[in-house]
C-alpha cells in the first residue's frame, strides 16, 4: 500500500489533535494498536425498525465486521437516515437525495478509508451509491436480499400480490378477512420485496454495475450464505482500499451499459431509469434517456415477477444473476471491471442454470419484448418510459379518449365514480404527481382500473402520468413524463375527451393537438407555489430536476472528492 491512508489524518496525528481523535475512540473499548496504520472502514448502515426491509442489518453489520478483522482492517459501523418504502409518507422517492448528501458528508466528515454500503428496501440503494460516488473512496455494496417466497392458501405470493388482491377485494371476490390474513402470509422472514420490484433491481444494478461481489443480487436474507456473501465483502473492501479501486475506476459507461442490458433481461422496475441517471451525474458519466432505447434486441431472460412467474428465491437457486449474466455473454462489455478487480465476465462465466423454467437460454427467452421503452412526442418531449413485458400486448399501439385526473385528489375523488365517463378504450391521465408536482413523485402511476370497468372484466388500459409506478406494479402504464405538468409540460394542458396516440414500437407518444392550441392554453396555465416555504421540502422543490435528469437536486450532480475543505485541527 503506497498511498497513505486518509484515517492517518486523523489517528496518525500528534499532540493534541491526534489525542483528541484517538482518545474518545478508545471509549469504545478499542485497543491502541486498532488505530494504528489499519485501513478503517465504514459500515454505512441504513438499519432501521421503521424501514423493516433492513431490520436485520445490525446482524448482517456483524458479518461484515469479521470479514474486516479477519482482513487486517478495522470497522466503524454508521448510521444514516433510512427509507422504509411502506411507511415514509409523503413518499420515500422525496428523501432519496437528502439521504445521500447524509451519506456523502457522513462518509468525508469522518476518517474513513473505505465503505460498506448496506442498501436494501428500494430508495436506499441509490441513495447511499449516489452518496458514496460524490465523495469516491474504495467501496462496495452489500444487500440486504429478498425475502423468502410468501406462502397464502396454497399459493406462492408477494408483493405484486398487493395490487392483485386489492383489486379483488375492491370487485367483492375478496373478504376483509382474506384479506388481512394474506399480511402475515406475504412477508413471512426478513429481506426487501421478492420479487422484480425496485429493491431487487436496485440489487441486480449494483452488482451489474460491478459495485458488489458476485451473486449479491438474490441471496434471500434468510439464508446463511448471505452473510458469507457480507464477510467476504468485508474482507474485500480492505483489499480494495490497498489497491485504491474507487467507484469512478467501476463505474465507467461500459459499466452503466451493463446494467441496462442486464436490467433488459431481468424484467427491472422502472425506476431503474431514474436511480441509473442520477449515479451516473454523480460519477460523471454521460448517460441519457436515449441509452436505454438502445438495448432494444435483448430479451425477457428471468420468468419473475411482476413480468413473469416465480421470486427472487427461485432466482437464486437457479443459479442467480450470474447465470443469467453468462446468458448474456455475448452482449455485455465484458472487461468492465467489478470490486474484485477483475472483468465482470469473472463473474459469471464459471456459472450454471439449474432451471430452465427461471432462467431462459438466450436463444429461447421468455418473451422477444423486454427493457424500458422510452417514448418522446408532443405529449412528453423529454421522454417518458414504458415497460413492455409488463404491459398488455393490445395496447402497445393504442389512440384514445383522455380521462384526465388534475391530481392525485382529483383522481381519488372520481375514479370510481359511476358516472364517470370513462370505457376500457380510454386513456387515463395524472397531472402534477412529477418531481416539482408532488414533492417527491410518487408511485401512482398504475392508477387503479375504474371499479365499473373492473366489474365488466377490464384488467388493463393505458394510463400516462408524470409520476413513478411501484416496481411490483404491471400494466400498460406510461410513466416519468417530462417535462412534467407542475412546470408547464404539454401533460399540463390535456383535457378530458383529447385524442392521446401510444405507439410503444414507434417511440411515440402524442395527444392530437395543433401547436397554436397547445400554446394557446398553456398561456392559461398557472404558477405552481412551492408546498413549503421553508426545510428540506422547499429545497426539494426549488431544486430537483425532472425525471429524465435523473430527479437529483441540481446543486447535488458530480463531486467533491473526499478532501475535507477547511480542517480546524
Ligand atoms: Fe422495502 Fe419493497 S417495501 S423493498
Amino acid at each position: 500500500m503506497d498511498k497513505e491512508l486518509r484515517s492517518r489524518q486523523w489517528f496518525g496525528k500528534k499532540g493534541k489533535d491526534g489525542f483528541i481523535y484517538r482518545a474518545w475512540m478508545k471509549n469504545q473499548g478499542i485497543p491502541a494498536h486498532e488505530l494504528q496504520g489499519k485501513p478503517v472502514i465504514g459500515i454505512c448502515n441504513t438499519w432501521s425498525e421503521l424501514t423493516p426491509c433492513n431490520a436485520h442489518f445490525r446482524e448482517l453489520a456483524e458479518s461484515v465486521k469479521h470479514g474486516i478483522y479477519e482482513a487486517g482492517g478495522f470497522p466503524v459501523e454508521f448510521p444514516v437516515m433510512s427509507l422504509g418504502e411502506t411507511l415514509i409518507k409523503p413518499t420515500a422517492m422525496l428523501y432519496r437525495n437528502l439521504v445521500s448528501m447524509d451519506v456523502e458528508e457522513s462518509i468525508r466528515a469522518n476518517p474513513i478509508d473505505g465503505v460498506v454500503l448496506l442498501c436494501g428496501c428500494d430508495k436506499t440503494t441509490p441513495a447511499l451509491v449516489m452518496g458514496a460516488c460524490s465523495v469516491n473512496i474504495p467501496t462496495i455494496v452489500v444487500s440486504g436480499g429478498p425475502m423468502l417466497t410468501g406462502k397464502y392458501r396454497g399459493h406462492d405470493i408477494s408483493t405484486s400480490d398487493v395490487w392483485r388482491f386489492s383489486e379483488a377485494h375492491r370487485a367483492g371476490k375478496m373478504t376483509d378477512e382474506e384479506l388481512f390474513t394474506a399480511e402475515a402470509c406475504m412477508t413471512r422472514s426478513r429481506g426487501h420485496c421478492a420479487v422484480m420490484g425496485t429493491a431487487s433491481t436496485m440489487a441486480c444494478m449494483v452488482e451489474s454495475l460491478g459495485l458488489t461481489l458476485a451473486e449479491n443480487a438474490a441471496i434471500p436474507a434468510a439464508d446463511s450464505r448471505r452473510k458469507v456473501l457480507a464477510h467476504l465483502s468485508g474482507s474485500r473492501i480492505v483489499e480494495m482500499v490497498k489497491e485504491d479501486l474507487k467507484p469512478s475506476d467501476i463505474l465507467t459507461r461500459q459499466a452503466f451499459e451493463n446494467a441496462i442490458t442486464v436490467n433488459a433481461a431481468i424484467g427491472g422496475s422502472t425506476n431503474f431509469v431514474i436511480h441509473l441517471l442520477a449515479i451516473a451525474a454523480r460519477i460523471g458519466v454521460d448517460l441519457t434517456m436515449d441509452d436505454f432505447n438502445n438495448v432494444k434486441n435483448i430479451p425477457l431472460l428471468a420468468n419473475l415477477q411482476p413480468s413473469g412467474k416465480y421470486f427472487m428465491e427461485d432466482f437464486y437457486y437457479a443459479g442467480g444473476l450470474p447465470a443469467l449474466m453468462k446468458e448474456l455473454h455475448g452482449v455485455l462489455n465484458n472487461t468492465a471491471i467489478t470490486v474484485s478487480g477483475k472483468p465482470v465476465a469473472e463473474n459469471y462465466l464459471k456459472s450454471e442454470c439449474f432451471n430452465r423454467e427461471m432462467i431462459a437460454a438466450f436463444d429461447k427467452p421468455f418473451n422477444a419484448v423486454a427493457g424500458i421503452v422510452v417514448v418522446k412526442g408532443n405529449l412528453s418531449e423529454n421522454g417518458a418510459v414504458l415497460k413492455p413485458s409488463a404491459a398488455s400486448p393490445a395496447l402497445m399501439k393504442h389512440t384514445g379518449k383522455a380521462v384526465v385526473f388534475e391530481n392525485i385528489e382529483d383522481y381519488k375523488a372520481k375514479i370510481d365514480d359511476p358516472d364517470l365517463d370513462v370505457d376500457e378504450n380510454s386513456v387515463l391521465v395524472l397531472k402534477n404527481v412529477g418531481p416539482k408536482g408532488y414533492p417527491g413523485m410518487p408511485e401512482v402511476g398504475n392508477m387503479s382500473i375504474p371499479k365499473k370497468l373492473l366489474e365488466k372484466g377490464v384488467t388493463d388500459m393505458v394510463r400516462i402520468s408524470d409520476g413513478r409506478m411501484s416496481g411490483t406494479g404491471f400494466g400498460t402504464v406510461v410513466l416519468h413524463v417530462s417535462p412534467e405538468a407542475a412546470i408547464g409540460g404539454t401533460l399540463a394542458i390535456v383535457q378530458d375527451g383529447d385524442i392521446i396516440n401510444l405507439d410503444v414500437s414507434a417511440g411515440l407518444l402524442h395527444v392530437e393537438l395543433s401547436e397554436a392550441e397547445i400554446i394557446e392554453r398553456k398561456k392559461k396555465l398557472q404558477p405552481q407555489e412551492n408546498l413549503s416555504n421553508r426545510g428540506y421540502v422547499w429545497l426539494y422543490q426549488t431544486h430537483v430536476e425532472q425525471a429524465h435528469l435523473g430527479a437529483d437536486m441540481d446543486f447535488l450532480k458530480g463531486g467533491s472528492g473526499s478532501s475535507v475543505l477547511r480542517d480546524s485541527h
